[in-house]
């Protein structure tokens, strides 16, 4: 299969082809292929800054639609300060913070609207991208925000340190995934190596770990039975396990909020979805092979909401609930805010343009589908059995 082309970049290529060729069996996992090609530092597409998130980017995500989202969030954020009592430093962990712009307009609004929690708020920022911290602290190196905000990684943070909120937006989906494939009744996985004439060939063989199949048994899902077909093929994202082991040492007392796109088990794993949820986003266009324009598109997978459930029972945490964000987002108040748009001073095209985007961010067919999973560590019964404002059904 050839699947190079003129867009790739070429150090990035090499620094592949070099990890195949030190590797005993000459060949990389399709994770440690995903991993390089997005995130490896100087040269991946995240690392190099290559990405572009916005409407005229590769992709955009919801807080480039409006400020709105941040806003609606920061409403949540309050709500979970007070339940956890008011304390006087409160830690808002975002994850994967992108271009920064969710941060300033959730930083922006308390400062405006809550200046008591404002007060007790740090700002943490985990982003593993060094172009990306960069264009983070540009944004956010104006007066208070820059005061609020500091950029941690999870070995400089404590284990059980953290009072607040851990969260994320369109994180999970970035990880890195194994591809696992059905043939001739085995369960194999992909791993990536090259021709002689430096095209990618993919190679089906034994899983590098025992974890890959251990994950569907964990999911509940009989992968080996006669209903899935031969030549089924998925991803099976461990990173996202580690993750929530790692979120969860650092967490004392507070709150996991993750919010992305993807299915419970039974549906992301439906014998039917046989070639799984992998798709690449280059210059807004939709595809799926990962082996074009390497370090130069974005590589995602769907998120299996039931394994984060489930993982982070195991690991400890309190499930509170799980929804989708147009709900989310009806809870903590955008009706309102469509309802405002009537009285407010704004020309027919301004109204007309934040109403389109107040309803993309609901829309049922795209963001508003999007899964929001709420979790939790070390709070009482009390504070346990109330209910957050965004997991209330809208009336
Ligand atoms: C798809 S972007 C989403 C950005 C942003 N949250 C938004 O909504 O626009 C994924 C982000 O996660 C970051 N990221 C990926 N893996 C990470 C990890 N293990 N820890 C922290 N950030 C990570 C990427 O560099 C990028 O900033």
């Amino acid at each position: 299969m050839n699947k190079s082309q003129p867009s790739e970049n070429q150090p990035l290529k090499d620094y592949i082809l070099e990890r195949i060729a030190s590797h005993p069996q000459q060949r990389i996992t399709f994770a440690e292929y995903m991993e390089i090609v997005l995130y490896q530092p100087e040269l991946g597409y995240y690392a190099t800054n290559q990405v572009n998130i916005g409407k005229s980017g590769d992709f955009f995500t919801a807080s480039n639609l409006s400020a709105d989202f941040g806003e609606l969030l920061a409403e949540q954020f309050v709500e979970m300060w007070e339940i956890l009592g008011c304390p006087s430093v409160f830690q808002l962990v975002e994850m994967g913070a992108g271009s920064g712009l969710l941060a300033q307009d959730i930083l922006s609004y308390l400062n405006l609207n809550y200046p008591r929690f404002f007060q007790s708020l740090e700002y943490l920022i985990i982003e593993t991208a060094s172009g990306l911290i960069e264009a983070q602290k540009q944004r956010l190196s104006s007066g208070l925000d820059s005061a609020k905000v500091s950029w941690q990684s999870w070995e400089t943070i404590g284990d059980r340190s953290i009072v607040g909120c851990c969260f994320s937006n369109e994180l999970v989906d970035a990880f890195p995934v194994a591809q696992i494939i059905l043939k001739q009744g085995q369960f194999q996985e992909i791993y990536v190596t090259a021709d002689l004439e430096k095209n990618w060939i993919e190679i089906a063989d034994t899983p590098s770990t025992s974890r890959l199949l251990d994950y569907f048994e964990f999911n509940q899902i009989p992968i080996l039975s006669e209903s899935y077909p031969e030549g089924y093929r998925s991803e099976v994202n461990l990173a996202a396990l580690d993750w929530l082991e790692t979120v969860t040492t650092k967490l004392q007392r507070g709150y996991l909020l993750t919010l992305d796109y993807g299915y419970p088990a039974p549906r992301y794993y439906s014998p039917y979805r046989n070639s799984g949820t992998l798709q690449c986003y280059y210059q807004h266009q939709r595809h799926n092979n990962p082996y074009l324009n390497i370090g130069r598109q974005d590589i995602t997978a769907h998120v299996n909401f039931t394994a984060l459930e489930r993982y982070g029972d195991r690991c400890g945490l309190q499930q509170l609930g799980f929804t989708q964000q147009g709900l989310f987002l009806m809870a903590l108040g955008i009706g309102d805010r469509l309802n405002a748009l009537r009285d407010a001073n704004l020309s027919l095209e301004q109204t007309l343009r934040r109403r389109d985007a107040l309803h993309q961010l609901i829309d049922p067919a795209g963001l508003g589908n999007f899964g929001v999973l709420v979790q939790a560590k070390g709070l009482n019964d009390e504070q346990k059995a109330r209910s957050l404002k965004g997991l209330k059904i809208p009336t």
